[in-house]
């Protein structure tokens, strides 16, 4: 389980980032962090990771514990070794290496040889569309196949816990419907996820439990489901204004353009 409590982090020593924050992801569940642009979730993913000083950043205060032990000072590497693997914002693959070169590159810290062919063999049973295009450099793979090869090259590594950093950023919504069930089935194969979303609905929709963040400290926060039917959610991630009001002045507008095309 990781574990963060009490939590502030600044950049170069002026921008505080993380102000404040607890949070806890049980074992086997997949937690979602909503909030808008700048509101900390990168930074949040950076402390666990512990990629968070190679963006000079740095944690002033609190605690994180992932199965009892302290991530804060650590590199990515322990943190890897720990069992904790970040996909990056903006699915930073190698575009001039084939997708099976960037999968073994996900499992390059792991020595245990079958345990690599099983994670790969894995990898290619959840996203067969990479078994099929193994020997094809990932620049020519489409955006969301691009965001598959790098959920599978963090899955090499055989993560505890996985840390998604927006995955369906810019992709079509049938292909983040995609991820969702892939995140959905990578949990059910054993895996706890930390989802960072602005795609809300997704998001709530294969979550177990929920926080939102707001400029750097949470504002809302417990079960996925219940989190979706609160007021501020609706609002603010869901795009309902929670009043008929906002139905009838939809329906008014599109009457009238309906109106003037049949004309
Ligand atoms: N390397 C950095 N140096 C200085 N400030 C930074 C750095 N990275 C992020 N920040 C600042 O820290 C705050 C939180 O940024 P962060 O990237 O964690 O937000 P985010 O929730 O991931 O936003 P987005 O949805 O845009 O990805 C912002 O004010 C941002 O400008
Ligand atoms: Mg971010």
């Amino acid at each position: 389980m990781l574990s963060i409590d009490a939590l502030h982090v600044t950049y170069g020593g002026a921008v505080q980032a993380v102000r404040g924050v607890t949070m806890e992801v049980p074992d086997g569940k997949v937690v979602a962090v909503l909030g808008s642009n700048g509101a900390g979730k990168t930074t949040l993913l950076r402390t666990i990771s512990g990629t968070l000083r190679l963006h000079r950043g740095k944690v002033d205060a609190g605690t994180v514990r992932f199965d009892g032990t302290d991530l804060v000072g650590r590199d990515a590497a322990q943190a890897v070794r720990l069992g904790l693997v970040q996909v990056p914002e903006g699915r930073r693959i190698f575009g001039r290496l084939t997708v099976e070169e960037n999968l073994r590159a996900g499992g390059m810290g792991n020595k245990d040889k079958t345990a690599k062919a099983k994670a790969q063999d894995r990898v290619y049973d959840m996203f067969p569309v990479l078994k099929e295009r193994s020997s094809q450099r990932g620049a020519l793979l489409s955006g969301g196949e691009q965001q598959m090869l790098a959920i599978g090259r963090a899955l090499m590594a055989s993560p505890k816990l996985l840390l998604l950093d927006e995955p369906s950023l810019g992709l079509a919504p049938r292909i983040i419907g995609q991820i969702g069930e892939v995140i959905a089935e990578i949990n059910r194969q054993g895996t706890s996820v930390l989802l960072v979303e602005q795609n809300a609905t997704m998001a709530l929709g294969v979550a177990d439990l929920a926080y939102v963040l707001d400029v750097g400290e949470v504002s809302l926060s417990g079960d996925a489901q219940e989190l979706a039917q609160t007021d501020e959610v609706q609002r603010l991630y869901l795009g309902h204004d929670g009043g008929d009001a906002g139905e009838q002045r939809v329906r008014v507008a599109s009457g009238k353009k309906l109106s003037r095309w049949t004309a």
